[in-house]
C-alpha cells in the first residue's frame, strides 16, 4: 500500500515536470527570435552618484548593443527613492507592460523574495544588482541572477593605498609624528553587504600591513556626501589636529569629507574611498583624495545587459560571460591613485 502510494507520488511528479518542460516553465529557455527586447530598471535611489554611473553606462551599452546586433532595447529605468513599496509597483508595472527581463537594484536587499515571487508568477527573470539579495533568495529560481563586485577586494585594495604610502613616506600619514596614524573611519549604509565587510578588511590590511593605527571614532553616513560632512564637521571640532586618516567605505562620503576639510582649513589629512566615481576620480586627479578603488562601470553594465539579452532570447547564442554557480558576475576593482 505504502509503496503504491510512493509510486502514484513518483508518477505525478514525472507528470508535473513533463508538463512544465512543454509549456515552457520551470525555468526552461525558450528560444525566440527577438526585433526588440524591453528592460524594467529600478534603481534604489536615482541620486546615488554610483548607480548614476551606472546608469549612464547602461543606456550607453543598450546603444552600442542595438546598433552591432541590430536588436532594439527599451531600456526603461525608474527611481524607487528609497521606498520597498515604491519598486515593487514599478516592478509590477513593468511586467504588466510586458518586460522581458527586471534589472533591480534592491532597496531592501533582505525582501528580495517579494520581487521574486511576482517575477517568478510572472516568468520574467530579474537580474539584481549592487545590493546582494541573501543565497536562498538567490537559490530560488534559475533565473535570478547577481552583478556586483566583491567588498572584501576593494576594502583590501583600499587599505594597500594606505599601507603603501606608509611605507614609503611615514611622515605622509603620521602628520604629528608620533608613531601612530590616528584615523576615522565613514561607514555606508548597516544592512548593506559592502559597509561591515569594506570596514572590517579595509582596517585588518592597515594591521597586516603593519601600519600603527589608533582609531579616535566613526560612523555612519549612508554612503551620502552630505551626512558624510556634517559628520567630519564635529569630529574636526571634537579632535582638533589629531585626525590624519580618514577611510570611507565609498567615494562620495569622502568627497563630503574633504568638503568639511576644506571648510574647516584643515590641510594634510589622507582620505581615501572606493567606488571610483567620476568626481571621486576627479579629486584623485587633483590631489584632494589620497586614491580610491574603481571598477570599470562599463564591463559591470556591460554584464548586466549581457544576462538581460540572453535571457531574453532564450539564451541562443553562447553567453559572453562566464557566471559563478550560473548566476553570479563580480566586476574586477583596481587601484586608482595618481602617479
Ligand atoms: C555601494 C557603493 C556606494 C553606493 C551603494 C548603494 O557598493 O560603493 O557608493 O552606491 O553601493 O547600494
Amino acid at each position: 500500500m505504502r509503496s503504491l502510494k510512493k509510486y502514484c507520488i513518483l508518477l505525478s511528479e514525472l507528470w508535473l515536470c513533463v508538463l512544465l518542460l512543454l509549456t515552457g516553465c520551470g525555468g526552461t529557455k525558450k528560444a525566440e527570435d527577438k526585433k526588440s527586447i524591453r528592460i524594467g530598471v529600478s534603481l534604489y535611489r536615482g541620486d546615488d552618484t554610483f548607480l548614476n554611473n551606472i546608469r549612464g553606462e547602461l543606456e550607453q551599452c543598450a546603444k552600442d548593443f542595438e546598433q552591432t546586433k541590430g536588436v532594439k532595447v527599451v531600456l526603461d529605468i525608474q527611481d524607487a527613492k528609497g521606498n520597498q513599496n515604491t519598486q515593487n509597483d514599478q516592478i509590477e508595472r513593468f511586467i504588466a507592460l510586458g518586460c522581458d527581463v527586471l534589472c533591480i537594484n534592491p532597496v531592501d536587499r533582505t525582501a528580495a523574495s517579494v520581487i521574486i515571487d511576482k517575477a517568478m508568477a510572472a516568468q520574467t527573470p530579474v537580474i539584481f544588482f549592487n545590493r546582494q539579495p541573501v543565497e536562498e533568495d538567490m537559490d530560488r529560481w534559475d533565473r535570478i541572477y547577481y552583478v556586483g563586485a566583491v567588498a572584501r577586494e576593494s576594502a583590501v585594495l583600499q587599505g594597500s593605498i594606505v599601507v603603501d604610502c606608509y611605507r614609503e613616506s611615514p611622515e605622509r600619514l603620521d602628520l604629528n609624528d608620533d608613531g601612530v596614524v590616528s584615523y576615522v573611519l565613514l561607514e555606508g549604509e548597516s544592512s548593506h553587504q559592502d559597509s561591515l565587510i569594506r570596514t572590517e578588511w579595509s582596517v585588518q590590511t592597515l594591521k597586516d600591513g603593519g601600519v600603527p593605527i589608533e582609531k579616535l571614532t566613526g560612523g555612519i553616513a549612508n554612503w551620502e556626501r552630505s551626512q558624510a560632512s556634517a559628520l567630519m564637521e564635529q569630529w574636526l571640532e571634537k579632535y582638533p589636529g589629531r585626525i590624519e586618516l580618514v577611510i570611507c567605505n565609498n567615494d562620495d562620503m569622502a568627497l563630503g569629507a574633504i568638503d568639511a576639510m576644506e571648510r574647516a582649513g584643515a590641510e594634510g589629512i589622507s582620505v581615501v574611498g572606493i567606488d571610483g566615481t567620476t568626481p571621486g576620480l576627479a579629486a584623485v586627479e587633483n590631489g584632494k583624495l589620497m586614491g580610491t578603488v574603481s571598477i570599470d562601470k562599463a564591463q559591470y553594465a556591460g554584464a548586466i545587459l549581457a544576462i538581460a539579452a540572453g535571457e531574453a532570447s532564450g539564451w541562443e547564442s553562447e553567453p559572453e560571460l562566464e557566471l559563478e554557480e550560473g548566476k553570479y558576475y563580480q566586476c574586477p576593482w583596481q587601484i586608482v591613485v595618481k602617479n
